[in-house]
């Protein structure tokens, strides 16, 4: 099993258009996808159709276990409508986490513990964070393998990323977390200087780490989210969808080299 993360304290970057396009492309890869929505807005089940304030469990519940196992952990799962796609819904609730949470410890390896004693029901597990560092953030980091950092083509991207970028080597630093990096340039539009110039600056300054392509701006994602669909389903052929397809063949070799 392997776990990515889709992070970046910058909001509205593409985390969770991210999420679930890659999501819909893995499952049609015939692989088995858990979608874990760690965002209070829940846009991630939102977007899969989810209402979380009807379902009867969440992510929060998690947190409110005495033993995390596999038969604990399972209840908190929903089949989405698409084959191989599973979801652990956000509540609003996840946002009082912190202030209840923050200070008791142990609670930063929840969610890798309830991951662990999923491996054998999934190949990949996506985690949508929200644009905020804290208790949710600190789980999903510990708990991947590899962080995605999906970065908008515009001006002043670049010090959102240098705080993510810091973040992340604090997170690194610490015994718990032990992941690799992947930057994914997004929403790029090669007619605006804005786009190409920070695409230039990400592969001068981050050269090991980005990936040497971007996602550009697709309209179809938007719809797509609106039919509560991957783009992949919605609109296969649209050039943002060939990107992320482009993106997965290029993570998939990564980890495989990882493996080696
Ligand atoms: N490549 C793209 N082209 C055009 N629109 C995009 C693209 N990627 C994402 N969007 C749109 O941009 C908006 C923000 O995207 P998304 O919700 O994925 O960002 P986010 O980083 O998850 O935001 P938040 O920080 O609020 O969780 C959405 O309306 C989405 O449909
Ligand atoms: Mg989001």
């Amino acid at each position: 099993m392997i776990v990515w993360s889709i992070a970046n304290q910058k909001g509205g970057v593409g985390k969770t258009t991210t999420t679930v396009t890659l999501a819909g492309l893995i499952s049609e890869r015939k692989k088995r996808v858990l979608l874990v929505d760690t965002d209070p807005h829940a846009s991630l089940s939102t977007y899969l159709n989810f209402d979380s304030e009807q379902l009867p469990a969440s992510l929060f519940d998690l947190f409110q276990l005495q033993t995390v196992n596999k038969e604990t952990v399972q209840p908190l799962i929903v089949k989405t409508q698409f084959e191989n796609m599973d979801l652990i819904p956000a509540h609003m609730s996840l946002a009082t986490l912190d202030r209840v949470m923050g200070n008791r410890g142990g609670m930063g390896l929840v969610l890798k513990k309830a991951l662990d004693a999923l491996a054998d029901d999934y190949d990949y597990v996506l985690i949508d964070c929200p644009p905020i560092l804290g208790v949710m953030m600190v789980n999903a980091l510990a708990a991947s393998h590899r962080v995605l950092i999906p970065v908008q083509t515009e001006f002043l991207a670049m010090k959102g990323l240098e705080r993510m970028m810091r973040t992340l080597q604090i997170m690194q630093k610490s015994r718990s977390a032990d992941f690799n990096l992947t930057i994914i340039p997004t929403m790029y539009d090669k007619r605006t200087r804005a786009s190409l110039e920070t695409l230039q600056e990400l592969k001068i300054r981050y050269s090991d780490q980005v990936w040497a392509s971007a996602v550009p701006i697709d309209t179809k994602f938007r719809d797509a989210s609106l039919k509560h669909m991957p783009a992949s389903f919605y609109a296969k052929n649209c050039r943002g969808v060939f990107a992320y397809k482009t993106l997965l063949t290029y993570l998939e070799r990564l980890e495989q080299d990882e493996q080696a």
